[in-house]
């Protein structure tokens, strides 16, 4: 048995279980295996240069979080004289995954495992991660220019295993508006392209296939377990299934969802609605969880709802979520009021039905999309996590609520 970074024995890899029940939708060709791959042994990175840059996510995300990568960083340092090194980080909402990424080439977690229910994002990821080589290629090749824009723009795959996926999405995700990838946005620099930014602005090839090696070279480490295109619900779930040795504690979910508040209006006018759902009629085929009930249920709570439900009474393993803050998400008894997960009722007798405490602070960002733009630079975010309460500083930098809030 191999020891883990803290000396702590790894978690041995589990024998794997039958996987005719994992969905299908975002399997390639493309050297990401049909099923959940087994953990292997992580191992040095080829090249560390692009783990210690600022940014290494070759996507630009609506809402990404970058500035508060360090910040979980430091929660698990501290949870890990506990817990250990976690075995396994899972961002079921992964976008532009900039948290795994850094925590992974910086070996504060061992493996990272990135799960998204956009098709664009999921396949971009797996495919960048297992053809990277490919997919550099291809980029090198295209031509950044606005009749390409219109191309991709225009483009539908017959097939969700298709390259050519992460190809649209890389493509418009550099060259769109705020890097929205659905809907109305159009491209930078505008249709006459008159502007000081034209459409190429942000499309530095050199540097994006620094950082596409980058995901590449974490994934051929085993850093990068695997990638996932399903509902974040399924991604726990069957996180749980497949790797039993690792519950309940070396396992960490961080879970980054779209805005509570503001979603509407913000989204609709900088980014995409509901945090990355394309506009309705605009869904691929082969596509999963983009129906416009679902964008709906984003923008009308219902599923800010659901996701507390599973956190505060199901979930198997830690988790840590960060939300924009707002008072509705620790008031309400049916969001995150409560300090105490506690078990449904028909949970209640079940062994491992979870009962960790739940821990509440407000830190810093340096840039929040949830910023208006007079206070870009302090936004406070609301940061809840059931990992240890001793690992959770309460300090400067990780405050407590102001008295009357809860946490
Ligand atoms: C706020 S962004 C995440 C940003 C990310 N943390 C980063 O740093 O770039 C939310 C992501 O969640 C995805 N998403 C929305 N609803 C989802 C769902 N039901 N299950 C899984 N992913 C979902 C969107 O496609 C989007 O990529």
């Amino acid at each position: 048995m191999a020891a883990s970074e803290t000396g702590r024995a790894a978690v041995p890899v589990a024998a794997a279980p039958d996987t005719s029940r994992f969905p299908t939708s975002a399997r390639g060709s493309s050297g990401i295996a049909p099923h959940p791959r087994r953990l292997g042994e992580p191992g040095p990175l080829a090249d560390k240069s692009t783990a210690a840059m600022r940014y290494q996510s070759p996507l630009r995300y609506p809402g990404a979080k970058s500035g508060l990568a360090g910040v979980i960083g430091d929660l698990i340092g501290n949870a890990a004289a506990e817990l250990g090194t976690p075995e396994l980080f899972v961002e079921p909402f992964a976008g532009g995954a900039s948290t795994g990424l850094r925590l992974a080439g910086a070996g504060v977690v061992r493996r990272v495992l990135l799960a998204d229910t956009d098709l664009l994002v999921a396949r971009f990821w797996q495919v960048a991660a297992a053809d990277t080589e490919w997919l550099i290629d291809r980029m090198w090749n295209e031509p950044v220019t606005l009749e390409r824009w219109d191309h991709w723009k225009a483009w539908q795959p017959s097939d969700p295993q298709d390259r050519d996926i992460a190809v649209k999405c890389l493509f418009l995700n550099r060259t769109t508006f705020s890097g929205i990838l659905h809907g109305r946005a159009g491209p930078i620099g505008g249709r006459k392209q008159e502007s000081a930014y034209p459409i190429d602005c942000r499309f530095n090839k050199e540097a994006l296939a620094a950082r596409l090696r980058f995901v590449g070279d974490l994934y051929a480490s085993n850093r990068l377990a695997d990638v996932w295109c399903k509902d974040w619900a399924d991604t726990l779930t069957d996180v749980a299934e497949w790797y039993p040795q690792l519950i309940p504690n070396r396992v960490i979910a961080y879970l980054d969802p779209p805005y509570w508040s503001k979603s509407p209006k913000l989204y609709s006018r900088s980014f995409d609605p509901a945090g990355g759902y394309p506009e309705r009629g605009t869904s691929m085929p082969g596509e999963r969880g983009k129906s416009p009930l679902e964008q709906h249920n984003w923008l009308s709570g219902l599923d800010h709802y659901r996701l507390a439900g599973y956190l505060c009474h199901h979930a198997q393993v830690r988790w840590i979520l960060s939300y924009d803050d707002h008072p509705d998400l620790t008031e309400d008894e049916n969001l995150y009021a409560a300090t105490q997960m506690a078990p449904s009722p028909t949970d209640a007798d079940r062994q491992d039905a979870r009962q960790w405490h739940i821990t509440k602070r407000l830190v810093d960002l340096r840039y929040s999309a949830s910023a208006t733009r007079a206070h870009r630079g302090k936004r406070e975010e609301l940061l809840i996590t059931t990992l240890p309460g001793s690992s959770v500083p309460l300090d400067d930098r990780f405050r407590a609520y102001p008295s009357g809030r809860r946490g």
